[in-house]
């Protein structure tokens, strides 16, 4: 049941620090730095033999997808494709043996993944499964593969497969990286402590809620509402705004913010919500910069910062903190008052959250 919160999304938003420790028990050894994964392991040479991985989804999935393919790029040096399945299944992509599939699923049912998964197979890729569910079809059509542990997921928006997602992607690009070499055990160590931290981390990002709450009442009725955010945050801010449109029904566009001045500035006026992510690390000046181009143009700034920041809080109108991590652990962090401001608003508006018009918890038709 609910556990006393009013809805499964929130329930599950609130989950998030144990389904993210969940996912890393018992695989990630912190003090001797050691990450084991048995689908992972037993295909190791699939993995370093690589060209490179294609990793196919759909909707949130595929977000932590594009959250991904920074971690296995930047870390592990591994080149990555990110392909929505119901593109990549009907464009007669190129595949070989020499390609490794990851498909990622949450409810581990959706058609248009499986069916890609299916095509992946039959070029003779070695397709690894990113699922929640235990048995899935998708868990039981790959080859090999990890399971998310994030527990029943209920409410039709998905918020802690997400985190658990990105998780446990993280892991297997670290222990790639590890592997082959590319990470020195220096900064490998430290994102293990660091990865280790992001539990409470999260349950601190959680803290915010009552004042996100507020941010919510002043945004609810707006009509459209833009994301930006750059690098390992530009999937987060598409992300956010997938959040606030399938609960709230307000149009909502997540762009890199570099994007902005190549078209979407066009819209923004003084009826603009625009969220902002601008954490520390990770493009920081660039961002700002995109504040101030906003803000001279009185677009309503929501800054996600990080905890102390100044520069952000002078130019925003409202600023919501995370704790300080590293940039490529961001995401588990920035992603919290994303999903937490669309809950608000879509409560506060009167919507049906955990079961929004028109969607299905699992897309089983293409
Ligand atoms: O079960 P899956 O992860 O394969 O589902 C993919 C999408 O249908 C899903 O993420 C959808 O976009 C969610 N409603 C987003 O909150």
């Amino acid at each position: 049941e609910k556990g006393g919160y009013d809805h499964f999304m929130l329930k599950e938003i609130f989950e998030q620090p144990n389904a993210i420790k969940d996912t890393y028990r018992g695989r990630m050894l912190v003090k001797e730095g050691i990450i084991k994964m048995a689908g992972v392991d037993d295909n190791i040479e699939k993995f370093l033999n690589a060209n490179r991985v294609i990793i196919v989804a759909c909707g949130t999935s595929w977000h932590a997808g594009l959250v991904a393919e920074y971690i296995f790029e930047d870390l592990a040096r591994i080149p990555v494709e990110v392909e929505y399945a119901s593109e990549f299944r009907y464009r007669n992509p190129v595949i070989t043996n020499k390609d490794v599939v990851i498909a990622i699923s949450q409810s581990g049912e959706t058609a248009d993944t499986l069916a890609a998964i299916k095509l992946a197979k039959a070029n003779g890729a070695f397709v690894f499964g990113v699922c929640n569910v235990v048995g899935s079809s998708i868990a039981r059509e790959t080859h090999a593969g990890a399971y998310t542990h994030a527990g029943p997921e209920i409410g039709v928006a998905s918020t802690k497969a997400f985190t658990t997602q990105i998780t446990l992607l993280t892991l297997i690009a670290l222990k790639l990286a590890k592997v082959k070499g590319e990470i020195s055990n220096t900064n490998y160590r430290y994102h293990l402590q660091e990865l280790e931290l992001i539990p409470e981390k999260v349950q601190k990002a959680l803290e915010s809620d009552e004042h996100i709450k507020a941010v919510a009442s002043i945004y609810k009725d707006a009509r459209n509402c833009l994301y930006l955010g750059r690098g390992y945050n530009f999937p987060v801010a598409l992300e956010g705004a997938l959040k606030l449109k399938e609960i709230s029904y307000i149009h909502a566009e997540g762009y890199p913010a570099a994007e902005m001045k190549h078209g979407p500035i066009a819209l923004i006026d003084e009826n603009m919500p625009i969220v902002v992510i601008a954490t520390k690390k990770g493009h920081y000046e660039k961002v700002v910069s995109n504040i101030e181009e906003i803000k001279a143009r009185q677009g309503k700034i929501i800054g996600i910062v990080t905890e102390g920041d100044t520069n952000v809080k002078k130019l925003a109108d409202h600023v919501i903190e995370v704790p300080e991590t590293l940039e490529s652990l961001s995401p588990l962090l920035t992603t919290i008052p994303l999903q937490l401001l669309s809950y608000h608003i879509a409560v506060m508006l009167g919507k049906n959250v955990d079961q929004p018009r028109n969607l299905a918890k699992s897309v089983t038709v293409e």
